[in-house]
């Protein structure tokens, strides 16, 4: 199949370039590629239908267990990276809802000295995260823990990494069909006003700097929090659609 053949097919996507040049790129026979698109018209993500995504600059596995990983997501990366321009730093990178592992192997992948810890609630996202960490070279610590009781034990660290969930409970429902159907909602649910998260963090974070990913629209109210727990703001980055997206705390522990 031509690329514009496959593009033509999937002009109900609105990233049907993108889309078709993946596909092309899986290696697939056409009966295959004519079952993908069946499943991406009923709105089932081009990711998890393949199984695997691109992420900065390895590949992730995902599945059912896992928050797809989102490319506003990278804006975190390159936040870390402008703080911290050293890529020989032994950073010590804790990661807060680690999901795929997505974030925190990117990091890693980063700085080859740097070592992180990476904290889920979902047993399955973890055996996700470890297979990612294999996939793409690096050697993270993978512990099992509600983010709100972290075990005593889990070690100093520089920065504190985190993409929690933040969506408020009631909004769920309203999200299009290939969130809500296929990310877990235990990835999306950051409780009634979306900021249950922030506060176990403002409260918790054992480093001095904090990386938060947050909604549009959420700074403001995520910056009361932290300041409330004597954070102060060290840095606000915007994603590629200009919507602010990640805020740097720092604090003198
Ligand atoms: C929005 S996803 C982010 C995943 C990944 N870090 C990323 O950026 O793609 C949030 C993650 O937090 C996890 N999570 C939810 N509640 C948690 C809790 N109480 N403690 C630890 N992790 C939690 C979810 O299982 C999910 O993997």
């Amino acid at each position: 199949m031509t690329f514009e053949e496959l593009k033509k097919l999937l002009s109900f996507s609105e990233s049907a370039s993108v889309e078709a040049r993946w596909i092309l790129d899986e290696n697939l026979s056409d009966s295959d590629i004519y079952k993908i698109i069946e499943r991406r018209k009923i709105g089932e993500p081009l990711s998890k239908i393949l199984g695997h995504r691109g992420f900065w600059r390895g590949d992730f596995i995902v599945d059912e267990n896992v928050l797809d990983p989102r490319a506003d997501s990278e804006t975190l990366i390159q936040a870390v990276l402008e703080k911290f321009p050293n890529k020989n730093h032994s950073l010590r990178i804790l990661d807060l809802g680690t999901g795929s592992g997505c974030l925190l192997i990117s990091l890693l992948m980063e700085y080859p000295n740097a070592t992180g810890v990476g904290v889920d609630i979902s047993q399955k996202a973890l055996e996700i995260a470890q297979k990612n960490a294999i996939k793409n070279g690096v050697a993270p610590k993978f512990i099992l823990s509600d983010m709100a009781k972290l075990p005593k034990d889990l070690g100093a660290f520089d920065i504190v990494i985190s993409n929690p969930p933040y969506i408020p409970t009631k909004e769920i429902e309203t999200l299009d069909k290939n969130v809500k159907d296929y990310d877990p909602l235990m990835a999306l649910d950051g409780g009634e006003d979306g900021l249950k998260f922030y506060r176990i963090i403002a409260e918790k974070a054992p480093a001095p700097v904090v990386f938060l990913e947050i909604g549009k629209g959420q700074e403001k109210e995520v910056q009361k929090i932290f300041e409330e727990k004597k954070w102060r703001l060290w840095g606000a980055k915007r994603d590629f659609s200009g919507i602010i997206r990640v805020l740097i705390f720092k604090k003198d522990l």
